[in-house]
């Protein structure tokens, strides 16, 4: 049994975080706060209501209209929008290709943020997204920062559209990667960027299980010091 702790987990897209992360949770029994679930739900949301994406103010205003919640599922977290359920359709082309223009916006990210240390006050957490370890749980007591080529992650995210039926080419699939992680880290409002205090770990080449086992001796290390 372990103290009910803070796990941080960031990278970039496609690098493993919530496969790792929700593993993780289960196996010590820690709520999985998935945070990229939450900003692709808003842009949804602003998709939805026909807004002008580019548009700051006018996707801001939708906030207040705008309630996230989660349930447990299986395979995966399920994911609701004013209580209707958003699961799938939040990880279409069309989120994912517009999610960080939209996640870029300060009050959208203050709305999230305050959302996520709500749900982190609750016990032990583990939370996965681009700026949990630098911005949303500073005090975190485990950073990991996941990272693998954009070759890798591709080929990774290729696999998982073909499994769905999904016809996107692997070179669409590199492009559309690199241009979000360049978006991430050049946005002014909490960039995509490693802690300072946390652990980088190339999972370029591993499976799963190795990651996660890599993950577990490097939150081992950090609560023996
Ligand atoms: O799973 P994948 O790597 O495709 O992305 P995600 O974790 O679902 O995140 C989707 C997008 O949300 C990212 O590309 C970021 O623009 C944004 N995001 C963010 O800005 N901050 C976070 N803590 C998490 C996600
Ligand atoms: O959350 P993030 O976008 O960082 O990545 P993910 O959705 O957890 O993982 C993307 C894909 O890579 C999933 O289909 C995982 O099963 C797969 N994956 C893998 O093949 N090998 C790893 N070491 C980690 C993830």
């Amino acid at each position: 049994i372990m103290n009910p702790i803070q796990i941080a987990i960031d990278g970039p897209a496609s690098a493993g975080k919530s496969t790792i992360a929700k593993i993780l949770a289960t196996d010590l029994n820690f709520v999985y706060v998935d945070t990229g679930a939450m900003y692709r739900t808003v842009t949804l949301a602003a998709i939805k209501a026909g807004v002008t994406l580019t548009d700051e103010e006018t996707v801001v205003a939708l906030l207040p209209k705008i309630d996230i919640s989660f349930k447990p599922g299986n395979p995966v977290q399920r994911v609701f929008l004013n209580d209707e359920e958003v699961t799938d359709d939040i990880r279409s082309v069309e989120v994912t290709a517009n999610v960080s223009i939209v996640s870029a916006y300060g009050e959208v990210r203050t709305a999230m943020t305050d959302l996520q240390r709500n749900i982190a006050s609750e016990g032990g957490v583990v939370m996965d997204g681009r700026d949990i370890g630098t911005t949303v749980l500073p005090k975190a007591e485990v950073k990991i920062f996941l990272i693998a080529s954009v070759h890798e992650r591709a080929v990774r995210r290729f696999k998982e559209n073909q499994a769905k039926g999904m016809t996107t080419t692997l070179a669409d699939l590199e492009t559309a990667i690199e241009k979000r992680d360049y978006l991430d880290s050049h946005r002014e409002i909490s960039p995509l960027k490693k802690a300072s205090d946390a652990v980088e770990l190339d999972t370029t080449g591993l499976s799963i299980s190795e990651v996660v086992a890599e993950v577990k001796r490097i939150i081992e290390n950090k609560l023996q010091n």
